[in-house]
């Protein structure tokens, strides 16, 4: 009896069956109209039938259904934020959305890895949602690249199952990058007994690409560690950024308030200003969020540890900041300054962390100095010694 399975349960268990993400369009008194689908499915060759389940809540699909035909536009990994304005109930779906009629009328998403235009077979009613089969009348792919994939709730990309490591041309490039600033960075992790390391943005990490660990506080994280770009970490690398990156970042957070977008933004603007950000998280919120991070590593990067990590760093929020108080001491995790790097590289960062406790005013901004120093370096390698 259905009455006996618990809801939560379903949910998670079914969440555990990944999925790919479509957006179903269609063209309603002349108007665009569309929504996003996990549930699209080749059903058969012979006739050529596919199918999708609308909820029966679905105002997209009172709509949809009246039209002569509808497109199946198949997502691409980096379509995410596509997704999300699609999956955002409202009439601005199609803001900003580039798209040509299929030979029926329905639009064909700019991007989408492939469309399936086809008319409606069949619309069953099935519990609180409908199955709806299309009859297939056009198909192609149109980019063959990575398709986006839905698992626990998270977003992700396929990753081919193979003991060789797939080429990650950006991340070589930020290696070459911290290369050439290795010996600079090295001595003044020495000199200052500090902790000093080399992050590059690639795609939405911040990946360690080089260390030099002299500080007598413990490094928690190795070479190679990738921490998830969430706000407000990361605001550095937003520096240089286009809107619809900054938006993205800025919707990557855990609390999707008005409210703390604004503080994200604030803060994303004073990093932009000034050029650095300066961490003064306490020892138990640090560790909180170090906890997280690993906890999300082990578990291969799962969606729903992920979250944990989302929550974490936005506990983080309030303890980033750049404008210091004359005659304050201060007790800083980290101090962050941008590596400038020529268009076409990933953004880039130089982090400084288990710092002295008690910092005056003068030796965080010698800090800063220092690091952006050393950093400036990094656009012309030849003059890097
Ligand atoms: C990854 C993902 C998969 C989804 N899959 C479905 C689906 O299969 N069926 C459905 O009715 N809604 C699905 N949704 C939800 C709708 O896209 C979205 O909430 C809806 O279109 C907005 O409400 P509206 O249809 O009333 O405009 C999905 C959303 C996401 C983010």
């Amino acid at each position: 009896m259905s009455t006996d399975i618990d809801p939560g349960l379903f949910r998670e268990t079914l969440g555990h069956y990944p999925t790919g993400v479509a957006v179903v369009t269609a063209i309603i008194d002349g108007r665009p109209v569309g929504m996003v689908v996990g549930t699209f499915s080749s059903v058969s060759m012979d006739p050529p039938l596919i199918a999708f389940y609308p909820m029966s809540g679905s105002r997209s699909f009172a709509q949809l259904r009246n039209a002569t035909s509808f497109c199946v536009n198949v997502l691409a990994s980096d379509q995410e934020a596509l997704c999300r304005q699609f999956a955002t109930a409202g009439e601005r779906k199609f803001e900003g959305v580039a798209w040509r009629p299929a030979a029926l009328g329905a639009p064909i998403l700019d991007g989408a890895v492939s469309w399936i235009e086809c008319t409606f077979e069949d619309v069953r009613e099935a519990g609180d949602h409908f199955i709806v089969l299309g009859r297939v009348q056009d198909l192609a792919v149109e980019r063959s690249t990575l398709p986006l994939l839905f698992f626990q709730g998270g977003y992700g990309r396929f990753t081919p199952g193979s003991f060789v490591a797939t080429p990650d041309p950006e991340l070589i490039q930020a290696a070459q990058v911290a290369e050439a600033l290795r010996s600079r960075v090295e001595r003044l992790s020495e000199d200052l007994s500090v902790n000093v390391s080399v992050l590059a943005k690639i795609r939405w990490d911040a990946v360690q690409v080089l260390a030099a660990n002299q500080s007598p506080v413990e490094e928690p994280f190795p070479l190679g560690h990738r921490q998830p770009l969430i706000p407000p970490f990361g605001a550095i690398f937003m520096a240089n950024s286009s809107k619809d990156d900054t938006d993205q970042w800025l919707r990557r957070g855990a609390d999707k308030s008005e409210e703390r977008r604004e503080l994200n933004r604030g803060q994303l603007d004073s990093v932009r200003e000034h050029g650095y950000s300066l961490l003064a998280a306490g020892v138990e919120v640090a560790r909180r969020h170090q906890a997280a991070l690993s906890e999300f590593e082990l578990s291969d990067r799962l969606p729903r540890r992920e979250r944990d990590v989302q929550q974490a760093t936005s506990e983080l929020a309030n303890f980033f900041f750049t404008d210091l108080v004359a005659g304050e001491r201060y007790d800083l995790a980290n101090v962050v300054v941008l590596v400038p790097t020529e268009s076409g590289l990933p953004s880039m960062a130089l982090r400084m962390t288990g710092l002295p406790r008690e910092a005056t005013v003068d030796q965080i901004e010698s800090w800063i100095h220092t690091l952006q120093v050393i950093a400036s370096t990094a656009a012309s390698p030849a003059g890097a010694c």
